[in-house]
């Protein structure tokens, strides 16, 4: 299993902050936001991440993630999205990456209380997608499940009401994906919708839906980055980090500190 972590886009929500850094870059409680997705990912075992960022500020994504898990047996990889073409993109950029293998895609603002290592780690082929009750389901892709509980129907931003169960921002399909990603046509919004991803899965008989009962934020707006910060704190979230992952902070931060001491000489 592969990993892609898609964290491009210019979050014209967060600007100001987001002119002088990547949204996946600004802090949710006592750590950088990519770290949560990361985590999900690490968790589950994925030892090989494709990091997909956005152009400007692109050079921080390398001071943060260079070179921070190189001790710990996790490869990263990056690849620079140079228009914002839609989530179903990360696929067709990281074709040659997931190279026929399976591959586990996490959008860069998601937070998940939940650990999902099982369904991760589980996953035989098809795609599996995680759904959750939200209060909003114009706002994300919706998935609609018939009496037994069976999804039947997956729509992007529904206007009119068929189901209060979003797709959140995590996907895990077989390799055929690059394949099914190019083979998209454009939205009314100008992107390829993972949703169309969704629904070719969904035709084939081979789209998993797993409901998630814990904590799913996305910190893409001033409102849900403080909420997400907050949720982290009080529900104890960052405790739920990879020791892995808590291990290479801290050495990332004392090799920054003996930098800083050096300097000061
Ligand atoms: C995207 C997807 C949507 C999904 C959401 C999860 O929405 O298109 O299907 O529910 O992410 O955060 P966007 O953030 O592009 O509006």
């Amino acid at each position: 299993m592969k990993g892609i972590v898609l964290a491009g886009g210019t979050a014209t929500r967060l600007f100001p902050l987001t002119a002088t850094t990547s949204k996946q870059l600004l802090p949710v409680y006592d750590r950088q936001m990519i770290f949560y997705p990361l985590n999900t990912l690490i968790k589950a075992g994925i030892k090989e991440i494709l990091v997909i960022v956005a152009p400007d500020h692109s050079g921080q994504f390398l001071n943060l993630l260079g070179s921070i898990f190189k001790n710990h047996g996790i490869s990263l990889f990056f690849e620079v999205q140079k228009i914002p073409r839609g989530l179903a993109d990360a696929f067709i950029l990281g074709e040659n990456f997931i190279a026929g293998d399976n591959v586990a895609m996490i959008l860069g603002d998601n937070i998940y209380e939940d650990d999902l290592s099982e369904s991760i780690k589980n996953f035989k082929s098809g795609g599996t997608v995680f759904a959750k009750k939200v209060k909003d389901p114009e706002r994300f892709g919706i998935v609609e499940f018939d009496k037994d509980g069976k999804a039947i129907r997956v729509v992007e931003k529904p206007k009119k009401f068929i189901s209060d169960y979003a797709l959140t921002g995590l996907y895990v399909y077989d390799s055929r994906v690059s394949e099914i990603a190019k083979s998209l046509t454009p939205s009314d919004r100008g992107e390829i919708e993972i949703t169309d991803i969704n629904k070719k899965y969904l035709e084939m008989g081979e789209l998993n839906v797993q409901k998630i009962e814990g904590e799913w934020l996305d910190a893409g707006t001033f409102d849900s980055l403080l909420e997400a910060g907050n949720v982290v704190k009080e529900k104890e979230i960052y405790k739920n980090f990879d020791p892995l992952i808590d291990k290479a902070i801290a050495d990332f931060n004392e090799e920054l500190k003996i930098i800083a001491k050096k300097r000061l000489l």
